[in-house]
Parts: structure tokens; sequence; C-alpha cells
């Protein structure tokens, strides 16, 4: 009876000792099933994300919880260790550099985590199961095409500014873009306006990945508005009479494409400029309203969203998620699922994104 009892109480402890342990590991919770980790709030396309996110999460039966990496790979993988120990299934995260999240990503698999790379594909790992994106190589497409449909003449001056060489996304937007302007820089429509790398390669229609680099090495605003507003003043400060007049930019998007605006609006040798942007940030639809900028390429981010979450919920189902084509990350094939885009620009920024509920007008002023 003794030794029962003993062996009781022992059983008890070992049963205590067990469950203290549980919570001592990591953080000590381990309530979160989907963990979202996002490049920066410092960006207004990142804070859309989350909050379209958090529309979407209201009435989910899975928790997740969103962390901002604030522009460090150091701090992105802190983020995804720390929802590591919350237990996360599924991590859904837009790397702030697409090679270097790698080890974060590594770091979850390890963990049996799916990880579902969001808008921005994570290179050189076979750590990621899913990618959801827009069309990216349609978003540079369709900047370009604008600057096509509005040059007049010939020789218009073309100036190419690109995203952060560590976002895979800025080779898409690019490479898009290149195939549209490349026959029109052949052909005359265009000079381009300054980058050399650019004007070395202006006879290949097609760019291997390393002559993109070379191109958006020269070119890149690194996703920074006041990168962008930088090399801008430093190119129209260095252009002479024949690179002004009536011009055509090429932004890659709202934020760099606003700074660049300002800069080219405030150079009296500037008649007109069309300028590029993507994201319909509010801030770039209040410039379109007020022809300071002259498009923006729409990626409806509730889409993406939906698409995140129902692949996680899926995979938390125990199911397959559905997947639309893939793309090569440099290690694998990473299923994706792809969403198309839409150009918006004053003639159709009322329909596309006040009447479809996306904004409300009271948000804008001078709108018909
Ligand atoms: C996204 C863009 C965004 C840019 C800068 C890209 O990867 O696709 O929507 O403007 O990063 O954050």
């Amino acid at each position: 009876m003794k030794k029962f009892k003993g062996l009781t109480f022992l059983a008890i402890l070992m049963a205590f000792v067990l469950v203290v342990a549980g919570c001592n590991n990591g953080s000590g919770d381990s309530s979160v099933d989907v963990g979202i980790v996002l490049p920066t709030k410092d960006e207004p396309r990142w804070v859309q994300d989350e909050q379209r996110f958090k529309d979407a999460l209201a009435d989910s039966d899975y928790s997740t919880e969103i962390l901002f990496s604030q522009g460090s790979s150091a701090k992105e993988k802190e983020n995804v260790e720390a929802l590591l120990n919350k237990g996360i299934k599924v991590l859904i995260i837009t790397p702030h550099d697409g090679a270097a999240a790698a080890s974060a990503v590594e770091a979850a698999k390890k963990e049996g985590v799916t990880v579902i790379a969001y808008d921005r594909l994570i290179t050189d790992t076979d750590a990621v199961d899913y990618y959801v994106t827009f069309d990216s190589l349609a978003v540079g497409a369709a900047q370009a095409q604008y600057l096509v449909d509005n040059a007049n003449g010939s020789d218009v001056p073309l100036y190419l500014y690109a995203g952060a060489a560590s976002d895979n996304n800025a080779f898409l937007f690019f490479e898009g873009a290149w195939k549209v302007l490349q026959p029109k820089i052949a052909d005359g429509t265009f000079k381009i306006a300054n980058s050399s790398e650019a004007e070395a390669l202006k006879d290949s229609a097609d760019l291997s990945r390393d002559q993109l680099g070379k191109i958006i090495g020269q070119i890149t605003t690194n996703w920074d508005a006041n990168d962008a507003k930088n090399k801008a003043q430093t190119h129209l400060t260095a252009a002479k009479a024949d690179l002004k007049g009536d011009v055509s930019i090429l932004a890659p998007n709202d934020g760099t494409a606003r700074s660049i605006a300002d800069v080219f609006a405030s150079d009296s040798a500037i008649t007109k400029y069309f300028v590029t942007g993507q994201d319909a940030e509010k801030a770039s639809i209040q410039y379109i309203i007020d022809e300071q900028q002259s498009m923006t390429v729409f990626k409806d981010v509730r889409t993406l969203v939906k698409d995140a979450m129902g692949m996680a919920v899926e995979v938390l189902d125990g199911n397959t998620p559905e997947t639309t084509g893939s793309y090569d990350n440099g290690a694998v094939e990473v299923k994706a699922k792809q969403t198309n885009v839409i150009v918006v620009d004053k003639d159709n920024v009322k329909a596309e994104l006040i009447d479809s509920k996306y904004y409300e007008a009271s948000e804008f002023t001078g709108l018909e």
C-alpha cells in the first residue's frame, strides 16, 4: 500500500514536471496556429496588408499573430522563432530580403511548419512550400505599356528606376517592363536617360538574371522614397537639355513614384512627365487625382490575403491547397497561386477603387 502511494505521488510529480516543462517551452503558450511576418510598417503597402489580414481573420476559427520585421533580416528571424515558440503550424511570410530569409524558413521547416511565401518569393532554399503572389511580370509590363501609350514622337527621354535588389519582385517587375520598353528603345521612341547599364543592353530583348542585376544595381531605389528622391535629383542635375522637356519615368511603386514625381515637378526644364507606380496607396490615389502621378497598378490585397489564409486553413484541416502554377526559386519549383492586377489612372480611379468599395470617396479630395 505504502509503495503504491509512493508511486502515485511520483506519477503526480512527474505529470506536474511535464506540464511545467511544457509551459516553459519558449515563450510559454502554444496558442497560435498561423504566424504572419510582414517586412515593414514604414510603407503603407504592408500596413494595408496587415489591415486586410485583420479584416479577414475577424471570424476565423484559427488563431493568428502578425509581426513586422522593420526592414531587418535579423528581426525577421527573431519573429519567426518567437512564432515557432508559440506552436504555429503555418507560417505566412513576406521576406525583407528574399535570400537572407532562407535560414528563418529553414528553422520553421525543421519544426514541421508549412511555409507560405506571401507576395515576395524566398529564394535558394527548399524550405518554401507555397507562394501566393500577384502577377509581377504583368505589373512591370503594365507600367511600361502605359509609358509607351503616352509617348509622343521620338527620342523621348526615359528615366528608369527599380526596386530593391534583395527583392525577387524587383527583378520580375523590371523584366516585365523591359520586354515592353526594349522594342520601343530600339525603334527610337525612347532614349534611355539615366542608366549606362541599360544603354549597354538596349539591343537585348531578353535579359539574364545577371544582366537584370546589373541594371537594377544602378537604378535601384531600395524601395526607399529618400533613395529614390536623391537618385532622381542626381539624374536631373546631370541631364542636359536633350534629356529634359517631355519625359517618361518608370517608377517601380507608389512610394518611390511620389518622391521621384516631386523632383521632376520642381525642375522648370521638365515640361511634362508621365510616371508609373504600383500598390494603389491612398497618397498616390490623391496624386493621380491631382495629376502629379500618372498611374498605379492596383493589386487587390484582399485577394492575396484570402488566398494565403485559404491555403493555411487547407493545411490546418489536413488538405492539400490548390495552386495554379509554380515559380523557380533557384532551388525548387515552388507551387504558386497567382492573382491578376489592374491598371488605374485618372479615368478609371473612381470605378476601380471607390465604386468597388476598396476605399471611401471621403478619403480623397477632388474626385469627380
Ligand atoms: C511588393 C510591392 C511593394 C514593394 C516595396 C514588393 O515586393 O510587391 O507591392 O511596393 O515590395 O515594399
